[in-house]
């Protein structure tokens, strides 16, 4: 079984360069599906769940062509298919947006229940009603969506009773070829929702609002070729400054860029520790001598991301004092915790939505099994500040949202190794 090795006690020094956004490339390799003619991406991660979004796009005959690893042209005219498999579908929850697309553009699809996963039930009912309103005719048999839209998708007013970047994004696609003008109201106002309406934008989609809690959408008759550089994964450099923190280091984060990290980088400084953007796309991260202790909430964008709760708790094993930690987007987000507490973390859970994490522990190595794709992170950061070698397992969740962990970790010094 595949397993990451970690010396800890050694403290990151050097520069790590930060890929394109997962949580982008997803949706706008997706909404390729809307366009008529080919479009050029670039910056694309290498990761586990964009092979499994290629793999599924290629399933419905869109033509994939690699340019560079990072690098892809798409082109879905001739797209014949209109079904994606549950092999696929189970392993990648964002997959069923296909379903919007397909329905705005192909007045059909057959997309399969994604399951829940580790963190939560993950419901899909915003974006079913969101759909349904627009238009869609959506049967759910044998585990699988059963959309039509015979004369297309209408363009209406859709009120989310609760924030939802995938549910946001799904119906920012599907208005993009309907009739007539869309208007999501209580949007996401993610900074990944901003990069997929400034692709369609550039496509000649007629988006406006992105960012802010209200986006309108006007429909067009098609869009065109394009070409697009995916924005950098603000969840992939906030784990590496969180880890560069943990263990008293100072790296730099190249290729991301300033307005993408919301409240995240003053949380990071009430730490203690000290950023410095070096030019507009270099932040140096320096670790304080002594972390201080901060209590954060999970919430919608510009709030503190859930993504970086579990490395965040990693990093406040590590402080001076007690802190305390509010996960209030999904209802299941603290199954690292066990593994933790096996390295000698002392983290109290209150109740289902928060933890009490007490500094200053004491870390020592362990045997520990990653339980989410962040929680994987989070195991690695304390493994890095354990006295001993920590073995992680289960690593397909970490290859889902982190590339070259081990290469770009040793880069910064870290003693880490990957093997069979
Ligand atoms: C996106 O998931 C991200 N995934 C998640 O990142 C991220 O944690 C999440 O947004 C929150 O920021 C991608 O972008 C591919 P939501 P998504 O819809 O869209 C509830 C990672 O680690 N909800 O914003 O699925 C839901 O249960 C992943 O990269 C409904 O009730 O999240 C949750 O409590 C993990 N009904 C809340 O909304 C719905 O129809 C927010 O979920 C949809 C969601």
């Amino acid at each position: 079984m595949d397993k990451i090795k970690i010396i800890g006690g050694f403290p990151l020094h050097g520069t790590v360069k930060i890929q394109g956004a997962k949580n982008a490339a997803l949706p706008i390799l997706i909404s390729t599906i809307l366009f008529n003619d080919q479009v050029t991406i670039t910056n694309i991660p290498i990761l586990e769940d964009i092979t499994t979004t290629l793999a599924i796009l290629k399933e419905l005959n869109l033509e994939i062509t690699p340019v560079s690893p990072n690098t892809f042209t798409f082109n879905s005219a001739n797209i014949n298919k209109f079904q994606a498999s549950y092999d696929l579908v189970s392993t990648m929850r964002a997959s069923m947006l296909i379903l919007g697309p397909l329905l705005s553009k192909y007045k059909q699809a057959i997309v399969p229940l994604p399951g829940g996963c580790s963190i939560g039930q993950r419901p899909i009912d915003l974006h079913i009603k969101a759909l349904q309103k627009m238009g869609a005719k959506i049967t759910i048999e044998h585990g699988n969506i059963i959309a039509s839209a015979k004369t297309g998708l209408l363009g209406t007013e859709i009120n989310f009773s609760k924030v939802s970047v995938g549910a946001t994004e799904h119906v920012m696609m599907a208005g993009v070829l309907a009739k007539g003008k869309t208007v999501i109201h209580n949007a996401a106002c993610e900074p990944e929702i901003i990069d997929l309406a400034n692709f369609l934008n550039k496509g000649g989609a007629k988006i406006t609002g992105q960012g802010t809690s209200t986006i309108e959408i006007t429909g067009v008759e098609s869009l065109g070729n394009t070409n697009y550089t995916i924005m950098p994964d603000r969840i992939e450099a906030g784990s590496y400054a969180l880890a560069a923190i943990a263990t008293k280091g100072e790296i730099v984060l190249e290729n991301v860029k300033q307005n993408i990290f919301g409240d995240f980088l003053t949380i990071l400084e009430k730490t203690g520790a000290k950023l410095k953007w070096l030019n507009a796309t270099s932040l140096q991260v320096t670790a304080p001598k002594e972390i201080m202790p901060v209590n954060i909430v999970t919430a919608p964008f510009p709030a503190f991301p859930t993504d970086l709760q579990s490395p965040f708790m990693s990093t406040m094993l590590c402080a001076k004092g007690d802190s305390t930690i509010k996960e209030e987007i999904f209802e299941n987000r603290f199954t690292h915790v066990p593994e933790l507490a096996r390295m000698g973390a002392e983290i109290i859970i209150q109740d289902s939505h928060s933890v009490l994490i007490k500094g200053k522990s004491h870390l020592t190595s362990a045997n520990v099994k990653a339980t989410d794709l962040r929680a994987a992170f989070a195991l690695i950061i304390a493994g890095l500040v354990a006295e001993g070698e920590t073995v992680v397992t289960k690593l397909h969740h970490l290859d889902r949202g982190y590339n070259d962990v081990v290469g770009k970790l040793s880069g910064l010094q870290a003693k880490i190794t990957r093997d069979q």
